[in-house]
């Protein structure tokens, strides 16, 4: 497999964490917060690069040439499943300015059908994540990213929890500029676009829907 641009996060909590995450007798109540959790830990990881600037401040005894974050901020989850992820990564930067891209999986073409898209009019001056739990296909994933590409952000990463070696290679092949987070990459998909050993379906795990 080609890791240009592409970052695979170990970690021993991570480890452990998507064990409990991938078990069929996890509820949804804790899937909800495991997701998240994963989501609140990769923030980490992906933030190591971002920009500070100057920031004096005075704390109680004397000045400080303290830092901020220099660049805006923007998380774009893809609905339903990615808002699990947003609320993890906003725990970690509660600054951050959210976008909504709604685009569902056709079950027969697999194919991504957009329904809404709602973006911050500023996202040209973000670094932007486009989170979303799974990549199968990389459908969902490649559409998401090229409506936030049409605002022309600083930059896109796009984070995952768990991504099949067919969806890598698509994000790869249509945006190779994109950096690639994620936390595990699975073996394939299997002939209905699931990932193998995957988690089952990430939207209906967080909220109960079957
Ligand atoms: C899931 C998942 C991704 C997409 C991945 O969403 O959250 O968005 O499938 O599949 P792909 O890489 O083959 O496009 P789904 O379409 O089930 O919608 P939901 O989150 O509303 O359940
Ligand atoms: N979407 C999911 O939620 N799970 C998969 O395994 C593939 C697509």
């Amino acid at each position: 497999m080609d890791h240009r641009n592409l970052q695979v996060l170990d970690h021993p909590l991570i480890r452990h964490k998507l064990t409990l995450l991938r078990n069929k007798n996890t509820t949804h109540k804790d899937f909800r917060q495991l997701a998240e959790e994963l989501a609140g830990l990769m923030t980490y990881e992906v933030s190591r690069n971002m920009r500070t600037k100057s920031c004096p401040i005075e704390t109680p005894l004397e000045p400080y040439d303290g830092q901020e974050l220099e660049n805006e901020v923007t998380i774009v989850p893809v609905l339903r499943a990615g808002l699990v992820m947003a609320q993890g990564m906003l725990d970690m930067i509660p600054h951050a300015k959210v976008g909504h891209i709604g685009l569902f999986r056709d079950e027969n073409t697999l194919l991504p059908v957009q329904y809404y898209c709602k973006l911050p009019e500023s996202i040209g001056e973000s670094d932007v994540f486009v989170v979303d739990p799974m990549l199968a296909t990389g459908g969902s994933a490649s559409k998401a990213i090229a409506l936030v590409k049409e605002r022309h952000p600083r930059s896109i990463s796009f984070c995952c929890l768990i991504a099949a070696p067919e969806g890598i290679e698509v994000l790869q092949r249509e945006h190779p500029d994109v950096k690639i987070v994620t936390l595990e990459i699975d073996r394939r998909l299997n002939e209905n676009g699931y990932i193998l050993p995957g988690l089952g379906d990430a939207g209906d795990r967080i909220y109960g829907t079957k």
